[in-house]
């Protein structure tokens, strides 16, 4: 390559280790900084690194907030991979001009089934039963050795009706499960008969559930949507999952609840402050806690690279969807981007 070939194409990073199919793709368009040793980036190190580059292919947990879009006036485009992206300051990059784009729809099957997953390891004490097996406490069976509680004609409330809380209803009919729903918007009618889901207030699906899922996104109106108060509202039987994102839930008020029985069990995939996880619920035996797996599926965590690529090599006017990117969340930026 010569010298101006290499430096009329756009400079990008991508700031985690990913399928190297995906650098390969991304090297077609452009100059391409990639992190396959996994190095942590963050703070001073991710701003070193977004330093006259174009594009991001980013990771949840990477921040973007206001200060370092005001500190990069060459970048035009940030583009997750995760369909959440509350680790944006959409404002402040909408405002500079920065297309923002995620990865929907292609991990809404694969993570209800985890949360599926979740919700029957968690009633029916799957992981804490096997802890005490690997233990060696096993000597006989006994009757009531880890009675947990069913999920078949039980009553499923799902906070945060999207495309992941509907995949999620739409499971729950092979189990005869009674389903509620709490959304910011009511569902249109007809979509609420399909999934057999009745819409009811938070405070009815709290303290009406069974089972609790969430999957609601992150934002400060969602910060602590399940804490000491909404937990005293549930049931003492009932199990709550949470597969949306850390914060939703008070971990500290969830531990509590759990070790005192005040709720029956819960399973969660996400943590506020992740990687760090709260010691109190590392010592309470009924919770089952996996680390942020819920869209891990081979295919899908490479449909998600992939989608993530598409949009990247398009927000930044290259490849057959040029200037188009499928998944934009901040739309009002495209007729005015840097
Ligand atoms: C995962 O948490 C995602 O937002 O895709």
């Amino acid at each position: 390559m010569t010298a101006s070939a290499s430096v009329s194409r756009p400079a990008v990073l991508v700031t985690r280790a990913i399928f190297p199919e995906v650098i390969e793709r991304l090297s077609q368009y452009f100059e391409v900084d990639h992190n396959q040793p996994d190095e942590v980036l963050d703070g001073a190190a991710l701003r070193a690194r977004l330093a006259g580059k174009a594009g991001v292919l980013a990771n949840a947990a990477d921040r973007i907030d206001a200060e370092l879009v005001a500190a990069l006036p060459s970048l035009r485009a940030v583009c997750n991979m995760a369909v959440g992206y509350n680790n944006l300051d959409l404002p402040a990059l909408t405002a500079a001009g920065i297309v923002a784009t995620n990865t929907p729809d292609v991990l809404t099957e694969t993570t209800a089934d985890f949360g599926w997953a979740l919700l029957m390891a968690t009633a029916r004490r799957v992981t804490e039963s096997e802890h005490w097996l690997r233990a060696g406490h096993w000597q006989r069976w006994a009757y009531d050795m880890f009675l947990g509680m069913d999920l078949h004609g039980s009553t499923l409330g799902i906070l945060g009706m999207g495309r992941i809380g509907q995949a999620l209803a739409r499971r729950a009919a092979g189990f005869g499960m009674t389903v509620l729903y709490h959304n910011r918007s009511r569902l249109p009618e007809q979509t609420e008969q399909a999934l057999q889901a009745r819409y009811v207030s938070k405070d009815e699906l709290v303290g009406q559930s069974d089972h609790l899922l969430l999957v609601l996104p992150y934002s400060p109106e969602s910060h602590h949507a399940i804490g000491a108060a909404e937990l005293a509202k549930m049931k003492p039987s009932a199990t709550l999952v949470n597969l949306a994102r850390g914060g939703i839930v008070d971990d500290g008020a969830l531990a509590r609840a759990l070790r005192e029985r005040r709720l029956f069990a819960a399973g969660l995939d996400v943590f506020e402050g992740e990687p760090d996880v709260h010691p109190d619920l590392l010592t309470v035996p009924n919770v089952v806690l996996t680390p942020h797996i819920a869209s891990a599926s081979e295919k899908t965590r490479r449909a998600m690279a992939d989608l993530a690529a598409d949009n990247l090599i398009a927000a930044l006017d290259a490849g057959p969807d040029a200037g188009r990117p499928p998944c934009v969340v901040n739309p009002e930026v495209l007729p005015r981007r840097r």
